[in-house]
């Protein structure tokens, strides 16, 4: 008889890559991926706690199982990733649902067949989170699902603090792979015909290998084949013209920077632990565009931190229209418990954050919009990714992150496609194959 996994996944793409070694782990044991938690055996929730939404998204869906866990006993729910990884969060999870079955930890997910196996035999929740991240394991083999992309952890955890962010509280502190086994795995990942890798780490720009990251980069970008290379997250204060230099030399790498400035206002930078300011910012901005002007750069916005004052939110509008961001995530400042921020007084009030983050991303869609009617004539280059089942049309990107959609007979995913762009639609483009 088969057996199915499910595998409901929140968060960034650190996470998505982490689903996709879950995925290796139960297929090793002989688990093969449904769609729906209906089907499945096990059902496995990788959670996310940057902000109380995620947490809240994540709640009610380990809630919704319930009356299927009740109707079938057999069934295996685990709950693993970031929010259970928080001070105490695996005892009210273990409270709130005890119909779970296994929660684990950041630092515990290479275990999860040894859990899988333990609560099999006994009738008691697993739960194992573990405080310290020792040594990475190199083990796991993901079962990627993201062809004709591939993600490739270069490091994990955080060392900056920012005060606003959970994040190295539940992922620990910084540690890097061994640059030989990075650039092995891309290596072997090329040749099995992935055309677009992505290195991820939680601030890149502090890798520490053998090599720098810049030195990495390169080392990465001299890898034969036809590929694009892109990389996330970048800490401003860690960006440098080695960086942009490397960046500039090697066609592989994509002309994209995510950068995330968080704010446009000097003091609130200061209260967010950011260690830059909004002019040197400004600076690494123009370092890069003097070097490739046509970079496209994205970043992360936070409106209502503690104490942000009206100027201080007019400071992030001014800083948004001088950069001109070719596309921005934005979100409103939420409370995380265990961070320096949720100690500080003068939260500000819903109601003003609300206002904020309406005109911000008023600011943001017309700035995004604006780039995209650019592209109206233009040939660009897109890696096709996937099939639209409702437009009927196939989709990618070009190397600036921008989505393009086009009609095609042929199943065109994981080829480059060169597109004449006919329409413009917000943050994506529509038109047609050219030869
Ligand atoms: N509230 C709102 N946004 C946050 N981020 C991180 N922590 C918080 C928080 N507490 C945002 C930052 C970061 C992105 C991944 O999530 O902008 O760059
Ligand atoms: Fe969080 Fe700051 Fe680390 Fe990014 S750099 S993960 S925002 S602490």
């Amino acid at each position: 008889m088969n057996k199915f996994y499910h595998i409901v996944t929140y968060g960034c793409q650190m996470n998505v890559h982490e689903s996709e070694k879950i995925a290796g782990i139960l297929s090793d044991m002989g688990y093969e991926s449904c769609d729906s938690p209906e089907k499945a055996d096990i059902v496995v929730f990788n959670t996310c706690c940057i902000r109380e939404n995620a947490e809240n998204h994540a709640f009610g869906n380990i809630g919704m199982l319930k009356k299927l866990k009740a109707a079938r006993k057999d069934m295996i729910i685990a709950v693993g990733g970031c929010l259970p990884q928080q001070m105490n969060k695996a005892e009210n999870l273990h409270e709130k649902f005890p119909y779970v079955d296994i929660i684990f930890g950041t630092h515990n997910l290479h275990r999860l067949k040894e859990l899988i196996l333990k609560k099999q035999r006994q009738k008691k929740a697993v739960i194992e989170i573990d405080d310290s991240e020792g040594e990475i394991c190199e083990e796991d083999k993901p079962l990627r699902t993201s062809y004709p992309n591939a993600w490739v952890n270069i490091m994990y955890g955080c060392n900056n603090f920012c005060s606003y962010c959970i994040v190295p509280y539940v992922r620990g502190r910084e540690r890097s792979r061994d640059s030989a086994k990075i650039i092995e795995e891309v290596r072997s990942l090329v040749a099995d015909g992935y055309k677009e890798i992505t290195l991820l780490g939680q601030n890149v720009n502090s890798y520490k290998g053998d090599l720098s990251f810049p030195r990495l980069l390169e080392e990465i970008a001299k890898i034969d084949g036809k590929f694009r290379l892109r990389f996330m997250t970048s800490h401003p204060k860690d960006f440098s013209q080695e960086l942009i230099d490397v960046m500039a030399k090697y066609p592989k790498i994509c002309h994209c920077l995510h950068l995330p400035v968080q704010s446009g206002s000097d003091a609130i930078l200061k209260a967010m632990n950011r260690k830059y300011t909004a002019g040197q910012y400004l600076e690494k901005v123009a370092a890069l565009k003097a070097k490739i002007p046509d970079c496209a750069i994205t970043t992360d916005l936070i409106v209502g931190f503690p104490g942000e004052t009206d100027e201080d939110f007019k400071a992030t509008l001014e800083l948004a229209r001088k950069v001109n961001f070719s596309s921005a995530f934005t979100f409103v400042y939420s409370k995380r418990e265990g961070t320096v921020a949720a100690k500080m007084e003068n939260q500000v009030h819903e109601e003003v954050s609300k206002a904020r983050i309406m005109q911000l991303v008023d600011l943001i869609n017309s700035q995004t919009r604006a780039l995209s009617q650019t592209y109206i004539g233009k040939t660009i280059e897109i890696l096709c990714e996937d099939y639209d089942e409702k437009r009927g049309l196939y989709l990618g990107r070009d190397e600036y992150g921008r989505m393009g959609y086009f009609a095609s007979d042929e199943n065109l995913v994981g080829q480059f496609v060169n597109i004449k762009v006919e329409q413009a639609n917000g943050v994506s483009l529509t038109g047609s194959i050219v030869g």
